[in-house]
């Protein structure tokens, strides 16, 4: 059977697929359809410092293609995650990543300050491109000196991976990619939701309180596929494709445009089990291709460019 291992950065995975943030619960609430050991890593729903209600009724809007939803961050703050969450995914077998997000920078580095000293979290994702908060206006996400700030005093404070998560709601997402990078992120993960919203003309209402809000699922893909490519074509530091992924063949179109790994998001809400099908459909078809090992196709796509950004010499992890 083809191998699945991927390395990302100093974390080797055992396949490269992930959940996404804000769709899994904080890890093991979905144990049940999908064993930790199943998959690559676990990515938590963001952990803000203080507790956060989240946004108004209704925050979720199913359209003709695809899901909006505001969200808001709603989370039970950081004590709560240290004292409930972090024992419990102790034991998971598997990478546990944790994604944080935060109003002002100085938020950021408290968070990754606090956590650090946390066994349990392997990596922080940092929740740039968030669109639920402030109406999706701050800064961090579209300004790429107020993103590298951000990543450079999580860095900081942390000497775990740190992976920047980005938004696709820039005109140059490259730019952003490479502001990161240099901040000194470990990883890029690209991308959260798109900016969107619905409208029932009948009762003149938006399908979500907040009108605005994120848009994900399978008919956001060819826009995250394209981000993905455009970031692996800025930046050495391996990156993380995310947005519409719901098969094997997408895990494997995101690996030949340049992503180490993925994260599935959205589609686990239609088919909970299908993180856990997931690397077995990718040995199957990397099987009757006759490729022996997945990472041999990592950054394949012959978009006549050339050589991609060389990337550091790696340490595997455990
Ligand atoms: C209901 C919902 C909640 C989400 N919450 C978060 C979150 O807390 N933090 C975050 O970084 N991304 C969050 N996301 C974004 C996803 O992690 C992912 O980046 C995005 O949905 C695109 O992937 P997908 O099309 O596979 O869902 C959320 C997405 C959805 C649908």
């Amino acid at each position: 059977m083809a191998s699945l291992r991927v390395t990302l950065g100093t974390l080797a995975l055992r396949n490269p697929v992930l959940s996404a943030s804000g769709t899994f619960g904080h890890g093991l609430e979905m144990q049940g359809f999908c064993p930790p050991s199943a998959i690559g890593g676990l990515v938590s729903k963001t952990v803000t410092l203080r507790p956060r209600p989240g946004n108004p009724l209704p925050r979720l809007c199913e359209t003709s293609g695809g899901l909006l939803n505001s969200i808001g961050l709603e989370n039970r703050g950081i004590d709560a995650y240290v004292r409930d969450v972090v024992p419990v995914v102790a034991s998971a077998d598997t990478w546990i990543v944790t994604n944080i997000g935060g109003e002002a920078p100085g938020d950021f580095a408290e968070l990754a300050e606090r956590l650090d000293a946390c066994d349990a979290i392997d990596a922080f994702e940092v929740n740039l491109s968030c669109p639920n908060v402030q109406g999706g206006k701050l800064p961090f996400g579209t300004d790429p000196v107020a993103a590298a700030r951000v990543i450079e005093l999580v860095r900081a404070r942390t000497r775990k991976p740190v992976w920047a998560k980005l938004s696709p709601n820039v005109a140059r997402i490259g730019e952003m990619a490479r502001a990161v990078e240099g901040a000194g992120a470990d990883a890029v993960t690209a991308v959260n939701t798109l900016l969107g919203m619905a409208v029932d003309w009948r009762s003149r209402s938006a399908g979500l309180a907040t009108v605005q809000g994120g848009y994900s699922g399978p008919p956001i893909k060819p826009v995250a596929l394209r981000c993905a490519w455009e970031c692996s074509r800025a930046v050495a530091i391996p990156v993380i494709g995310c947005g519409g992924i719901q098969c094997a063949a997408d895990v494997l179109e995101f690996l030949v445009a340049g992503c180490t790994a993925v994260q599935v998001g959205t589609w686990s809400f239609a088919d909970p089990g299908a993180l856990a099908r997931l690397p077995g459909e990718i040995a199957a078809l990397l099987d009757a291709a006759r490729v022996d090992d997945v990472g041999c196709l990592i950054g394949t796509l012959r978009d006549g460019l050339g050589p991609r950004p060389v990337r550091a010499a790696t340490v595997a992890g455990a």
